[in-house]
């Protein structure tokens, strides 16, 4: 096995362990939340679907316009650009376990014509050059090895004029570096750039960035309605998974809330590949 595929096959145990449960708590979608305040009631698959039409708005997708959800999950959010834009959508991941998942979910959705799923590695795409008219990456690219190489794959398989919209963390205020660090190693990720550094990242591949957002304080800054809305669910997912294994899951994630209020935001950004 090369050095990537090695890499790609770690990243993928990650989330065979992780998803299943994670995907009970937020209905198919592995990512972020997103609570406006305190008095905010919606539960936590609602304030996670906020951040997939939130991320997913920013594509301006149209019928039939071929997306590419680079490292997709359990299928939830490729399905919903299915629906809610008649978009055509192939979603990749690294994890067999969502892989199947997906595949499942899609059958058992009204879109299933639309929506493709398969095993890939972003890092090493096998579609020809120009392939699509769009590009996901929702808290994706935080696992990737080498961001100048998976940025310039997805542009390669983008179409001239073509979108890609990301969703991710991002560095923002100073704070102690132990709880960062233990933030990055319970979520593997192996960077944290700010939300300018992001802008870098994607302007040196080629990108000309036209849309972004820091909306950490809706997001990390929610913690404690997290907490809450998933202590709703709780009883319900361990008389599913066992208490074991949800003692586990709460165990692997032991240094996501670490961080100082402040010290890790969630950016959105949105870039087009020039027109030729
Ligand atoms: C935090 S989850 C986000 C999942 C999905 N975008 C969502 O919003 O529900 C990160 C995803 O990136 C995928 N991923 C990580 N590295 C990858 C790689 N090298 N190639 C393809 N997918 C990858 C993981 O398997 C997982 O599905």
């Amino acid at each position: 096995m090369g050095d990537d595929a090695a890499e790609a096959a770690q990243i993928g145990k990650h989330y065979d362990e992780r998803s299943p449960i994670g995907d009970e708590f937020r209905d198919g979608q592995l990512h972020m939340w997103y609570w406006y305040d305190r008095e905010d009631r919606v539960s936590l698959a609602n304030a996670v679907a906020r951040i997939t039409r939130k991320v997913t708005d920013t594509l301006g997708l149209r019928p039939e316009e071929s997306v590419l959800d680079a490292g997709c999950g359990p299928g939830t959010t490729a399905i919903s650009m299915a629906e809610r834009f008649g978009a055509r959508v192939t979603g990749i991941t690294v994890s067999r376990f969502e892989v199947e998942r997906a595949i499942a979910r899609a059958g058992a959705s009204t879109v299933g014509d639309l929506v493709d799923f398969e095993y890939g590695d972003f890092m090493d795409l096998e579609y020809p050059d120009g392939s699509f008219d769009a590009v996901l990456a929702l808290e994706s690219l935080q696992n990737a090895p080498d961001l100048t190489q998976v940025l310039a794959e997805l542009y390669r398989v983008l179409r001239p004029g073509g979108r890609i919209s990301m969703s991710d963390f991002s560095l923002e205020q100073a704070g102690p570096p132990e709880r960062l660090a233990r933030f990055m190693e319970t979520l593997r990720l192996s960077r944290l750039p700010s939300l300018t550094e992001w802008i870098g990242h994607l302007r040196a591949a080629g990108f000309d960035v036209e849309e972004y957002t820091q909306c950490g304080p809706r997001v990390l800054g929610r913690k404690a309605k997290y907490i809450e809305a998933a202590l709703v669910r709780r009883q319900e997912i361990a008389d599913k998974f066992g208490e074991a294994a949800l003692n586990e899951f709460a165990e692997q994630h032991h240094g996501f809330f670490a961080p100082r209020r402040n010290q890790v935001g969630y950016v959105i950004l949105s870039a087009r590949k020039p027109y030729r």
